[in-house]
């Protein structure tokens, strides 16, 4: 049994970008069915972020409307920052406000040191890194004024140790800094900021020219079906929700399951000796350093160099 009132989104409007396929789309499509008026934006080019194609912020914008609720497309590129401007000021324009951003639009350009060049992590920094910081800070404003706002981020688990998509999880590592950061100044506005780590099958993973990961072309149908990119928008949706208080937080989603993604610190090992330790203590001492024992989330800088200066207090 579900004891939750279904959550709605009536009277907001939201922005998504990079909707018109994929994950984008889906958390479009349900956002829009629970009330929502919703700026479907998507510049429709390649996955390696090459051309343009008005069709796809088109498409989903249709399949909203002829579900009943209420969209239009925007096909700016948020790779570039009078895109993201242009692109808000589609929803100022249409709907007269903003509540939500969710920043999803993404490429993917597979590479490694050194085939991984500037051009790679400058396209690759501009569509997901530059995007989201762009499209925020255009919307910010308006949810400033109105006291109220909600802030999505993607990142990707990638960033864990994605080898051969270097810029890509590079980007990805620095949305996690821009959300917890941003969150910390949002608080008090009374809008929230949140980090999302989805895990479905869809273009990207729709290559055979990946080397190291097993590509959905090479899975079987089953596994394609449990990850389809419906399962991944209950989390985004929620953390665009008003009633949703988290901020600062990276959710991971996909294939029916929900989990929480944080940064835990070790004890680690304290030198209470009078002298200045040795790169010798470093190495005698690893082990303690190491150890996960004990561990720690701090819930901001602030509150991490309480804890790691302890012992000065
Ligand atoms: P997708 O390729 O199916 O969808 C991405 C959409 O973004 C495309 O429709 C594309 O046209 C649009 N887009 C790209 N550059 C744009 C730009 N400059 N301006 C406007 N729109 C642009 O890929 P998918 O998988 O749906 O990716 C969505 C987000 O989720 C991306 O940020 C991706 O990195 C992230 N992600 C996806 C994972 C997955 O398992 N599918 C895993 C981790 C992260």
């Amino acid at each position: 049994m579900n004891a939750t009132p279904d959550l709605r989104f009536d009277g907001r409007v939201a922005i998504v970008t990079g909707a018109g396929r994929g994950l984008g789309r889906a958390h479009a499509l349900l956002l829009a069915e629970r009330g929502a008026r919703v700026v479907v934006n998507d510049l429709g080019g390649s996955k390696e972020g090459e051309g343009s194609d008005a069709g796809p912020a088109n498409d989903v914008v249709s399949e909203i409307v002829a579900a009943g609720g209420m969209a239009v497309a925007d096909t700016n590129n948020v790779g570039s920052e009078e895109g993201c401007h242009a692109l808000v000021q589609t929803a100022i324009r249409e709907f007269g406000r903003i509540d939500i951003v969710v920043n999803n639009a993404g490429i993917s350009r597979w590479a490694t040191f050194p085939e991984a060049d500037a051009e790679n992590l400058e396209l690759t920094l501009d569509v997901h890194l530059r995007g989201t910081w762009h499209t925020t800070r255009a919307a910010w404003p308006y949810m400033e004024q109105q006291g109220y706002g909600r802030i999505i981020t993607t990142t990707s688990t990638g960033m864990l140790g994605l080898s051969d998509n270097l810029a890509y999880a590079t980007a990805k590592g620095a949305l996690i800094g821009f959300t917890r950061s941003l969150a910390v100044a949002a608080a008090p506005k009374g809008i929230r900021v949140n980090c999302v780590a989805p895990n479905s099958v869809t273009r990207p993973s729709l290559s055979a020219d990946k080397p190291n990961i097993v590509t959905a072309n090479q899975m079987d149908a089953a596994r394609v079906q449990a990850m389809q990119t419906d399962l991944v928008s209950p989390m985004v949706a929620y953390l665009a929700h008003e009633s949703c208080e988290v901020n600062g937080e990276i959710l991971v989603a996909g294939a029916k399951r929900f989990a929480r993604w944080f940064m835990g610190f070790t004890p680690g090992w304290l030198d209470d000796g009078y002298g200045v330790p040795t790169i010798e203590d470093v190495v005698t001492h690893w082990d303690e350093i190491n150890d996960e024992s004990g561990y720690y989330v701090p819930t901001g800088t602030y509150d991490w160099g309480a804890r790691f200066m302890a012992h000065l207090a």
